[in-house]
């Protein structure tokens, strides 16, 4: 794999004519197995896969939050130089080759910025909007990879990519686990250890959740996932909303459920001093 930190030397490890077709997938490092799926689906489905590996100062609400985000870079290295091919390319910019100027675009994603993430941390897809459009312009991807982890983000993504008339196809892949059903995250290695060993019950309360729509309504199905799971010690439930897959407009009864839509449930829980996310399909 080629390791490169300019646009420059990007641009010419993908050559002028690029072997295309280029599949992309945009991260912060730290990376897990959830990552890694993503580069591995790059690579099985397109002659070029680009990983960037990019702290993004504008998505981060809370400074202590970008202070503490986990930097590993080498480690980075090691895991995808087992799944990236020699043309695979690494992207690993600095901030002034990112942002050589305040990036003052504001974007506007309808409902799409205004519920469950987007309450709680404001500016926040708006930082992931300039972010990925400056990637999407660099990298010139014909596929673009991203997690259903960040459920909202993909709906956020394909706003974007709407909006912009791109051509790129974005593709939404499954969430990768640890055997008690918690998601991979590259916060999980900021858990404290008492913490961590009871973090499968959020995986646990909203998959017997998607169980119950067929029988409860919306009202008891949330108080079971909060109360379920604020019953550990130092977990507490920021939202948890059953929402359409496209909109995101959160249902409020069941029979204003469109049958013609796929519903998800995403759950923001504070467990001890981290913020984790998660969600499911609610089957109707
Ligand atoms: P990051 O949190 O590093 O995630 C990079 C990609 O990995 C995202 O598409 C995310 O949804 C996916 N991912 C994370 N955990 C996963 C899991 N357990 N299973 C499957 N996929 C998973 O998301 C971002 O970075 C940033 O917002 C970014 C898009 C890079 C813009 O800065």
């Amino acid at each position: 794999m080629i390791v490169v930190n300019s646009v420059k030397d990007l641009r010419e490890a993908l050559g002028a004519e690029k072997r295309r077709p280029v599949g992309f997938v945009p991260t912060m490092g730290a990376l897990h197995e959830g990552h890694i799926s993503l580069a591995e689906r790059a690579v099985s489905e397109n002659k070029t896969a680009v990983v960037s590996i990019y702290v993004n100062p504008t998505q981060f609400n809370d400074k202590n939050d970008l202070k503490n985000y986990p930097r590993t870079l080498d480690e980075d290295l090691d895991l995808l130089r087992q799944v990236l091919r020699k043309q695979d390319i690494v992207f690993t910019p600095a901030d002034r080759e990112m942002y050589p100027d305040e990036d003052k675009r504001v974007f506007s994603f309808g409902n799409l910025d205004k519920v469950m993430e987007a309450v709680q941390r404001p500016g926040h897809f708006n930082g992931v909007a300039q972010v990925v459009s400056k990637l999407f312009d660099m990298v010139e991807p014909d596929t673009a990879y991203f997690g259903l982890k960040d459920f909202q983000q993909v709906a956020v993504i394909k706003e974007l990519v709407r909006q912009t008339g791109s051509n790129i196809s974005i593709v939404a892949c499954p969430i990768i686990r640890e055997p008690d059903g918690l998601a991979l995250s590259s916060r999980n290695r900021l858990l404290e250890p008492d913490i961590r060993k009871e973090a499968g019950i959020i995986f646990s309360a909203i998959s017997e959740a998607a169980g119950m729509i067929k029988d409860h309504d919306i009202g008891h199905i949330a108080s079971f996932v909060k109360s379920t799971i604020e019953m550990k010690k130092d977990f507490s439930v920021e939202y948890f909303e059953i929402v359409d897959e496209i909109e995101l407009q959160p249902a409020t009864r069941k029979e204003l459920m469109d049958r013609g839509r796929s519903y998800f449930g995403c759950i923001a829980v504070r467990a001890g001093k981290v913020r984790l996310i998660d969600n499911i399909a609610f089957p109707l």
